[in-house]
């Protein structure tokens, strides 16, 4: 261990991590007001746990800093980081548009009371169905993607809507490949010259009113160059009323991960829209990862811990069925035992299905993990329960809002029962 190392594992770099107003009392951590180990006990484990103050405070950031550089904006949540009924309405509340990819999505943020002039529809491959649902819901702007989304829309709208076109910039960004969007060949929306040509035909449908642009270079970027960069791509296509710049701001997951601010973010975008962008058009920013991931933590229990040859295995009851970060994309997170915060010895934490991708976090230190204790795994907010899925059988977690010492149940632990309710 170096000298950094220990200091990445101490109690205050670990609450460093966690949503602001997380702290340590008596080397037990709280969150949200709440012992963590308190609401492991009251709620189960796996859970994931949302800082709602937290949530609402990152919201209004955004809002606020993007209104206060561009005052004729919006900030529009990228819901597929955590689609769950009780955020839809906390980001409703807190006057944000909401971005919804496909059908499922755009059910839940209309249950979850969000203003329909407010939703976004993205998607590559929209179907008639979907299309007709956000038509009849009255769904502001639908993103175009590709020629088969205008032939739908022209043969389903009955009334005039609005509409973006997905362009591809042309942007590389140093991500993982499977969540970068905005290079040549990505199956995400159009090129240069394809969208320059729809463009064209667009001013002649009676029935999609094209608003203006979209563009999404891919998730977890930690440079704001390549933001400013796509801006530049796509005034290449002309002036617009509106110009969505999509999401993919990076998180902090790792005591060593440097991302940008919000601010810094802003600062960037608003800096090349100024450079290059109308002064009159509407900016849109679709933040999804950036907005939901450092206001979440995932509380697990140790069901083992076991020497192996070189490595000691704390193994918990969760793992790859509520967090595909790792397996995926080879992210690292950090963690702690609830009740004994910071320093320790360092061990790998795996979870409980069957292959050994199943591991959740290599060399994270861990003081005197013992069967029983609560683990907490940081800044799993964004996309862990989107892809929770029942592998093994597992049953999806229950998602808990915790605000100022108050917490509630948002969605409920699968049971055994659920398992077995879509037989047919
Ligand atoms: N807008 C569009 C059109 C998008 O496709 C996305 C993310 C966002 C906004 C939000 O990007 P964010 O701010 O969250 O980076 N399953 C992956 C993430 C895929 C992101 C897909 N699109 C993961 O678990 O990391």
């Amino acid at each position: 261990m170096t000298s950094d190392d220990r200091v990445n594992g101490s109690a205050q770099a670990l609450v460093d991590l966690l949503p602001p107003g997380s702290r340590v009392d008596g080397g037990r951590l709280v969150i949200g007001g709440r012992f963590a180990s308190e609401l492991a006990d009251e709620f189960g484990t796996p859970a994931l746990i949302i800082d709602e103050t937290a949530l609402r405070a990152r919201a209004r950031r955004y809002a606020h800093g993007l209104a206060a550089r561009w005052p004729n904006s919006g900030v529009v949540w990228a819901s597929k980081s955590l689609p769950c009924t009780a955020i839809y309405r906390v980001m409703g509340e807190e006057g944000l548009g909401v971005d919804v990819a496909g059908g499922g999505e755009l059910v839940m943020a209309l249950a979850g009371g969000v203003d329909p002039a407010r939703l976004v529809l993205h998607g590559n491959a929209k179907t008639d169905r979907e299309l007709s649902m956000a038509l009849e819901a009255g769904v502001a702007t639908i993103v175009i993607d590709n020629l088969d989304d205008v032939a739908r829309l022209e043969r389903l709208a009955t009334r005039e809507q609005g509409v973006l076109i997905r362009v591809i910039p042309d942007v590389a960004t140093a991500t993982h490949q499977a969540i970068a969007t905005g290079h040549q060949n990505s199956k995400f929306g159009l090129a240069v010259p394809e969208a320059r040509a729809l463009v064209e035909r667009l001013r002649g449908s009676d029935r999609l009113r094209l608003d203006g642009l979209h563009v999404h270079i891919g998730s977890q970027i930690l440079d704001v160059a390549p933001f400013a960069r796509a801006v530049e791509a796509v005034a290449a296509l002309g002036e617009f009323d509106v110009y969505d710049l999509g999401g993919g701001l990076g998180a902090r997951y790792t005591y060593d991960d440097h991302p940008p601010s919000i601010e810094d973010y802003l600062d960037a975008i608003t800096g090349a829209a100024r450079r290059f962008l109308p002064a009159h058009s509407r900016l849109l920013i679709e933040p999804g990862r950036s907005m939901i991931a450092e206001t979440g933590v995932t509380l697990y229990r140790v069901v083992s811990v076991k020497r192996g040859a070189s490595r000691t295995f704390v193994a918990v009851d969760g793992g790859m069925g509520d967090n595909l970060e790792v397996s995926l994309y080879g992210q690292r997170f950090e963690a702690t035992v609830a009740d004994r915060v910071g320093g320790g010895d360092s061990y790998t934490v795996v979870g409980r299905h069957c292959e050994s991708g199943d591991q959740l976090i290599e060399s994270v230190p861990l003081r005197e993990p013992a069967v029983g204790d609560v683990l907490v795994v940081a800044v799993t907010g964004a996309y862990c329960l989107t892809m929770a899925n029942n592998y093994n059988g597992a049953l999806r977690p229950p998602i808990v809002l915790v605000d100022s010492g108050e917490a509630r149940l948002a969605v409920r632990r699968e049971t055994y029962e659920d398992l077995l309710r879509r037989d047919a």
